[in-house]
């Protein structure tokens, strides 16, 4: 199919950030082909270009995607990427999100195709104890596999583009939060393991009661400081970057957040003035690893013309809701239908 260079192949684009930013592709006049085998996406979310069932080591699928389309460069959201899970089976995880990425790399470097924006973490960072903010010179050190496979990922990247053509961007996310305005897609993990869906599925009673731990940080309330960026900034970040990748931008990295922090309780407390009701929920003690405070210098991302405008805790928390109301609602019709 011919597409001009604008057919970007989107690797877990039915995942809960990658199909965000299909939309913002397609907003933008790109061709957004997803790439997914649907181990954690949703076949609802794909709905701005054309998919591709298969998994990103696939030699088969990779052609495919590329013949078809006339793929011009790809990013790269396929993982795994839950921190309990990689603790208790890192093999599993450095298979996911290490060895199939490479092999991923090698198919699409023998397809010629050279432009890689690629999702990490801020988990890479470890646990910077009560540093500030963490910019991207900030020491890489991971306390859990998951962190570990996002950083080895990074640098096979990095030492990939010292040798070869390919040009590569990475983004480091804090976390993604909200639902695009539509509230046609959202943030639909399972198991979930987010601060604001998790607290907005308690007040709404789908969800147990909120866990809040560690109520003795050194924070103002007591509760973890974290950095919380609009999944719709987000993916505006990743065509900023990317299309800055053809005049520039290479081989470099940039933290993705907010840039400011937001308490546990925060959070509790906005998801409540939103709906209208309480969330229930219970104090527990501090997790093992769970860093007091993580928050984003974003002045490099900013850098490249890149700000964000929904990132405030009310419209990340709003849309996030209408997101859930309009799930809840269509569960009901669905339900109200089947006979
Ligand atoms: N959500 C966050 O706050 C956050 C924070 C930091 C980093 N990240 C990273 O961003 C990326 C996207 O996160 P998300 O929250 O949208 O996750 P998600 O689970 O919703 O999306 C991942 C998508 O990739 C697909 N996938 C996984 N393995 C695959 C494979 N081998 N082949 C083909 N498809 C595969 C899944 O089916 C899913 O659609 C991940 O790499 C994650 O590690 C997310």
């Amino acid at each position: 199919m011919q597409t001009d260079g604008r057919a970007i192949l989107v690797a877990g684009g039915a995942g809960y950030i990658g199909s965000h930013v299909c939309k913002a592709l397609s907003e933008r006049g790109y061709l957004p082909v997803t790439l997914d085998d649907f181990s954690t996406g949703q076949r609802t979310a794909v709905r701005y270009g054309p998919l591709i069932e298969g998994d990103i080591a696939s030699a088969e699928a990779v052609a495919r995607a590329v013949e078809d389309y006339a793929i011009d460069g790809v990013m790269h959201f396929a993982a795994k990427s839950l921190v309990g899970a990689s603790v208790r089976d890192p093999l599993h995880y450095y298979s996911e999100n290490v060895s199939k990425g490479i092999s991923f790399l090698q198919h699409l470097q023998r397809h010629g195709v050279r432009r890689f924006l690629f999702s990490s973490t801020a988990a890479v960072y470890g646990d910077p104890g009560s540093q500030p903010r963490l910019t991207e010179a900030s020491p890489t050190v991971p306390i859990n596999p998951y962190g570990a496979t996002k950083l080895a990922f990074e640098s096979a990247l990095r030492w990939t583009g010292e040798v070869s053509d390919t040009r590569y961007a990475i983004l480091r996310y804090f976390n993604a939060a909200g639902a695009d305005a539509s509230a046609d897609i959202g943030e639909a993990h399972e198991p979930e393991t987010h601060l604001v869906p998790l607290a907005i599925g308690a007040a709404l009673g789908t969800r147990p009661p909120l866990q809040v731990y560690g109520t003795d940080y050194n924070t103002p309330d007591g509760s973890a400081l974290r950095d919380y960026i609009h999944v719709t900034d987000l993916a505006a970040a990743h065509i900023v970057v990317f299309e800055r990748m053809s005049s520039g931008i290479q081989g470099q990295l940039f933290n993705a957040g907010g840039g400011r922090g937001h308490s546990v309780l925060e959070v509790i407390k906005a998801v409540e003035a939103e709906l209208g009701s309480a969330v229930p929920h219970a104090f527990a003690p501090r997790r093992p690893g769970d860093p007091p405070i993580l928050v984003a210098d974003i002045s490099k991302l900013r850098g490249t013309g890149w700000s964000p405008t929904l990132s405030d805790l009310g419209s990340i928390v709003r849309t996030a809701a209408a997101w859930h109301r309009r799930e809840q609602s269509d569960q009901h019709f669905e339900s109200t239908i089947t006979v």
